[in-house]
């Protein structure tokens, strides 16, 4: 019996430890900001912690976003993109951020896949023609024509691309589920690898006379590689196969505990309790936070009849989804900050376009009025934020956890960029007399929402008054007037 126990504590730990490396929305701690040196350093998901009292505002942030890139290349196209590598506090927070620029007349983000990523994408000037095709065996190309102000989303792992129709530069940002998305550019991973893949599969895989396929690979630089920079391959590796490792131990461990246990004459009872553990980890872990779909994507539908219940809202059936089910229009309009915060945050989450359902990401403008404009201290208690500052100028910042609740913050101008780590208190302060914007992605497509004030002095029922006299040390008359102006004492 103490054996049976035992193996099944072992089995909670070895999968608690598989899913707390796994995906890189567990951060386990309030940050681990990526650093180069294994001295005195963790090692989490991939990258080394640093020590998290030596972590600064600039570990957290980025400049110049607001600066158009070079598109006169061969596809007339250009994408920044801030991941851990760019900004080091993004390590295991599960998301990043990509400035997109494109030539006029037809510059092209060519088709790509984000293996590790979900992206929406919000255009801020020009007009593009985007879209993305399921996977086998429908390939159904779903596509729409984006004009400033719109949003898009591309499913996890699948192949999309962005096209500029009109005469002017177009500039598009997007935030991705992970810290480090990763890109396969599907041309130049076909016919530019490295070594090349056998002319005669790609003719037989793309119906080809092989004189076309050569000529693809000169073009893609797939006929004269060498055997490459070794540092480069070996950094590309460095994630997955150590997810990939830790997960198959600790499947594996299982399994030899319940053979031992079949072996060794433990009692039913036993057993079963061994592989209960086993079952309900296994299925937390596949319906337990979002970026794992299971699938291309899965529409929110609001109807029971004909559907499936998954993360939380029903799947519309995937050959009745539409362009539209993955699209959001008026992103670019200035929204009213006459209230008394003095800003206005309009959130796309799941609710506003459905096909975010499963995808683990959602979208978010803020406005804020000159003059103290306050996006009062909040958390989203499932989701990292990353923010652009588009206009103005934010005071910006975040308080870490207990004990140390330090205060990591920054002035923040136009192409500014910030990260609010999962969970923590954060907020933003207009501090210049003109209007600001702001545009943010969270890693959740329903990162809820906690205004720290509202929850405590308005809440439904209200707090009992003992518990926040000695909670914030005030007062019972100075926490009524607080309540009084939350609305927490007439609920
Ligand atoms: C993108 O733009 C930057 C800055 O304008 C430039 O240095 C870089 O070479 C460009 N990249 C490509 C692929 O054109
Ligand atoms: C969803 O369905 C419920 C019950 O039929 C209904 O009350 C609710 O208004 C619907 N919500 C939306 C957004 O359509
Ligand atoms: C935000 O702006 C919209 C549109 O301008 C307005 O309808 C809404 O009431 C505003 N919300 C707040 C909280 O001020």
């Amino acid at each position: 019996m103490k054996f049976a126990h035992f193996l099944v504590a072992l089995v909670v730990l070895a999968l608690a430890s598989s899913i707390a490396t796994a995906g890189d929305p567990s951060p386990l701690q309030d940050f681990c900001v990526a650093i180069n040196d294994p001295k005195a350093a963790v090692f989490v998901n991939g990258k080394f912690c640093m020590d998290p009292k030596l972590a600064t505002a600039k570990d957290f942030s980025f400049s110049g976003l607001n600066i158009p890139r070079d598109t006169g290349n061969k596809v007339g196209s250009n994408v920044t993109l801030l991941n851990v590598d760019r900004i080091p506090g993004l390590n295991t927070l599960g998301i990043s951020l990509a400035r997109i620029d494109y030539a006029p007349h037809g510059g092209l983000n060519p088709p790509h896949t984000h293996p590790r990523g979900t992206e929406i994408l919000v255009v801020v000037e020009g007009t593009l023609y985007v879209g993305f095709v399921t996977s086998n065996p429908d390939n159904r190309f779903i596509s729409k024509v984006l004009y400033p102000g719109d949003v898009f989303v591309f499913p996890i792992g699948l192949i999309h691309f962005q096209l500029n129709i009109a005469k002017t530069p177009a500039v598009a940002f997007a935030g991705l589920s992970s810290q480090n998305p990763g890109t396969i550019t599907i041309a130049n991973a076909v016919f530019g690898s490295d070594p090349p893949i056998s002319p005669d599969v790609l003719a037989k895989a793309f119906q080809l006379d092989s004189k076309i396929v050569s000529y693809l690979q000169k073009q893609f630089g797939g006929n004269n590689k060498v055997n490459g920079d070794l540092s480069i391959k070996l950094s590309t590796l460095y994630f997955r196969p150590a997810m990939i490792i830790t997960a198959g131990k600790a499947y594996t461990v299982a399994a030899n505990i319940i053979l031992a246990g079949l072996s060794s004459g433990i009692d039913v009872g036993e057993h079963f309790l061994v592989a209960f553990a086993f079952c309900i980890l296994a299925s937390s872990f596949a319906s337990a936070y979002d970026p794992s779909p299971l699938q291309d994507f899965c529409v929110a539908i609001n109807d029971t009849k004909s559907a499936v219940f998954v993360n939380g809202k029903f799947c519309k059936d995937p050959k009745l989804s539409v362009a539209n089910d993955f699209f959001f229009s008026g992103l670019n309009i200035r929204r009213n900050t006459g209230n008394q915060v003095g800003s206005n945050v309009t959130l796309l989450n799941v609710d506003q376009i459905p096909g975010l359902n499963t995808l683990g990401i959602s979208l978010v403008r803020i406005d804020y009025a000159p003059n103290g404009g306050l996006n009062p201290p909040h958390v989203h208690p499932r989701a990292t934020e990353i923010l652009l500052v588009l206009e103005g100028t934010l005071y910006a910042g975040f308080v870490t956890s207990n004990p140390d609740n330090r205060l990591i913050a920054k002035v923040l101008n136009r192409g500014d960029v910030f990260v609010f780590p999962f969970g923590l208190i954060h907020f933003q302060f207009n501090v210049a007399k003109t209007n600001a914007v702001a545009i943010a992605s969270l890693s959740s497509q329903n990162p809820g929402v906690i205004t720290i004030a509202n929850a405590v002095f308005g809440s439904n029922p209200p707090i009992n008054l003992d518990v926040l006299t000695r909670a914030f040390q005030l007062g019972k008359n100075e926490v009524k007037n607080l309540q009084k102006q939350f609305g927490g004492d007439n609920k």
